[in-house]
């Protein structure tokens, strides 16, 4: 029988009572699964998983995601690292508020992040509960945003010249394994407003950044919009922030929450290895 402990934040909850190392049976994948629904983070401290141990919980929730822009680790095709070293001075990844690969057709329902080197302090990550964005939208914002619908690209992350882009390679000395392409300039439209596709329970989907702007809207007006959403869409009521330990696994629903990595942590290594669960395929 697991344990769900929620964090007493705006979402999160920690499992214990399994065994991540070890195939788990149809009933403690549904117990996850729900408490997965009710909580929308879910942490699993001290879990020495391997990558086989990490695709085999996967796909236990789904399919696993197509990653466009990353190329994965050595051996593996669904694994990429979020990886940084302590001596790396590029610009932090993912520090933007987001929500995975947003501007595909069929974005991933969720992410899990297997840590492995984590700094002593520094690097949490940050998860905004955006069913509670929506339900507490003041009236002004909540009359936009009905019906809209947003205009997604990875074009200002993943393009060639965005900020993950090769031209900018040569003076960023990354050690993330980013493949930027034209292909990132593709658009791809999404109700802003979305129905969460198990529980029903509507959310605001994405953000600014991956939502370049909304159809048939006038750019000004657009991001106006995008301004004051974001500003909404990020309040601390209803952040959960999440620290770090090395086994932990982290799987968290992006069909309701926006997500960013954080600094503070120069002078030391950090490494993650994430998959992504793509709704299984009918
Ligand atoms: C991510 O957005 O996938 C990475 C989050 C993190 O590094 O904390």
């Amino acid at each position: 029988m697991i344990s769900v402990k929620p964090t007493g934040e705006a979402c999160g909850a920690f499992v214990t009572g399994l065994d991540l190392t070890k195939p788990l049976d149809a009933k403690t994948v549904a117990d996850i699964r729900t408490a997965w629904l009710e909580h929308h983070v879910l942490a699993f401290p001290d879990q020495p998983m391997t990558d086989d141990d990490l695709e085999r919980f996967t796909l236990y929730f789904g399919d696993f995601g197509h990653d466009p822009f990353f190329a994965p680790i050595d051996g593996r095709k669904n694994i990429a690292a979020i990886v940084r070293r302590a001596d790396e001075k590029s610009p932090l990844f993912a520090e933007g508020w987001h929500t995975d690969w947003s501007f595909q057709e069929k974005p991933p329902i969720g992410t899990c992040l297997m840590g492995i080197t984590i700094p002593p302090q520094g690097g949490d990550t940050f998860f905004a509960n955006q069913h509670m964005a929506y339900d507490h939208l003041p009236a002004d914002l909540r009359a936009d945003v009905e019906g809209a619908i947003a205009i997604h690209s990875a074009e200002t992350a993943y393009a060639p010249d965005g900020m993950y882009g090769q031209e900018k390679d040569a003076e960023q000395d990354r050690s993330m394994r980013i493949i930027s392409s034209e292909e990132a300039r593709l658009k791809h439209e999404h109700p802003l407003v979305r129905p969460h596709t198990e529980t029903g329970r509507p959310a605001l989907f994405s953000t600014f950044g991956y939502i370049q702007g909304f159809k048939g809207m006038d750019p000004d007006k657009s991001n106006d919009l995008l301004v004051r959403l974001y500003a909404h869409q990020t309040q601390d009521k209803f952040v959960y922030r999440h620290k770090w330990k090395p086994n932990m696994l982290v799987m968290w629903d992006n069909r309701c929450l926006l997500h960013r990595a954080s600094g503070g942590y120069d002078g030391h290594d950090r490494l993650l290895h994430r998959t992504t669960i793509s709704q299984r395929a009918a």
